[in-house]
């Protein structure tokens, strides 16, 4: 075991840093437009031509995958939502033909997800899975397919995947757009190129990440929340699961706008609150920050140097500069490294956290 884990201490941490790796993998040969129009070759020309909305259906780290590339593809014009996968079967908004249901699952295994696609195929609509296994029962059972291709992931909390399935849910997003509308979304000129150098800001970010000295100062505390608006919410709710996965500490996502309806409560001096900047309404999420800030708890702002949260935050997780759709999911390769590193200053089993699977093939 420990030979595969190569020069790291833990799989999670080599998974982490293998992400510039898994994400060239990812958008190898699928990015490049023809003729203006978003390629993604896996599909068809004109294959979504016919969708009028989208359900994604996952549980864990890839609902909130899901819920990215949902918010994602809202963004872009086209309507979805993001539900979760063991949800379904109580509260499933009607489906048809039109209707694309994205069953999103590292595994391809998780029976809660499976379920979901095989009552959305039953009542009619068109179901597609994106997965990281080739030959899953997931891949096996839907219309089509998209393959994230980050390699084998062996640590239980998922890092690698989550930010692969990001960068794929938001292409497909794209191109679904694009084939609904008949014409690319309007951001496409600058989001491809910014898609593409992926790879390279993420090396960036894990060469200088400070994430060590951060998770150290608050390893005393007593709650840890994270917040963020728009594409940062999903991250939010991420990095909560992340913490709270291996560290065994209390952690909480929340939509900045709702820390005020109801978690403010919970705010003291001891519960760091980890706020996330995407360039969508940063000025909001900056004062719901300020509101904790004010009732003692301290701040750490995670965006780009220069950023009018640096001013404001007790502490601050740089982020490179990036296009909106993707600054959540750079931002949140910082807050797995948070969680990392909390973990290991606890002394906890990083790769196989109590009473979790990889996998859960049981509903
Ligand atoms: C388990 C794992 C999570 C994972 C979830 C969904 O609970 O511990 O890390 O996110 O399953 O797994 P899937 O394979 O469907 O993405």
């Amino acid at each position: 075991e420990q030979a595969g884990k190569g020069e790291y201490d833990h799989f999670m941490l080599k998974e982490i840093n293998e992400q510039p790796t898994s994400l060239a993998q990812a958008i190898e040969g699928r990015i490049d437009p023809v003729n203006g129009r978003i390629a993604l070759s896996d599909f068809e020309p004109g294959t979504f031509d016919d969708v009028d909305s989208v359900q994604f259906v996952a549980c864990g780290t890839s609902y909130h995958a899901a819920l990215y590339g949902s918010l994602a593809l809202n963004q872009a014009g086209v309507h979805s939502t993001a539900l979760l996968a063991n949800e379904y079967s109580v509260s499933a908004p009607p489906v048809d033909e039109n209707t694309l249901v994205i069953a999103v699952t590292q595994s391809g295994e998780t029976a809660d997800t499976l379920s979901a696609l095989k009552q959305a195929a039953a009542e009619g609509a068109r179901t597609l899975t994106v997965t990281n296994v080739v030959g899953s029962t997931a891949a096996r059972a839907a219309d089509d397919t998209l393959f994230i291709r980050a390699g084998p992931e062996i640590g239980v909390a998922a890092t690698k995947t989550f930010s692969s399935q990001a960068v794929m849910l938001t292409l497909l997003g794209q191109r679904i757009a694009d084939d609904v509308q008949g014409e690319p979304p309007a951001d496409l000129e600058t989001l491809l190129p910014e898609l593409e150098s992926m790879p390279s800001t993420i090396d960036q970010l894990l060469e200088y990440s400070n994430a060590a000295s951060i998770a150290e100062q608050y390893s005393e505390s007593r709650s840890y929340f994270f917040i963020g608006r728009g594409l940062g919410f999903p991250v939010a709710l991420e990095g909560a699961l992340k913490f709270k996965e291996i560290t065994y500490e209390h952690a909480e996502g929340f939509a900045s706008g709702e820390l005020k309806h109801g978690p403010l409560a919970l705010v003291t001096p001891e519960t760091p609150v980890f706020a996330i900047f995407t360039g969508q309404e940063d000025e909001k999420t900056l004062k719901n920050a300020e509101e904790a800030q004010t009732r003692g708890a301290p701040v750490v702002a995670v965006c780009p140097d220069g950023h009018p949260a640096v001013e404001v935050a007790d502490e601050h997780l740089t982020i490179p500069d990036t296009d909106s759709d993707l600054a959540g999911l750079v931002a949140n390769v910082q807050l797995q490294l948070v969680s990392y590193y909390a973990a290991d200053l606890l002394g906890r089993p990083i790769d196989k956290p109590r009473n979790l699977a990889k996998s859960v093939t049981v509903e």
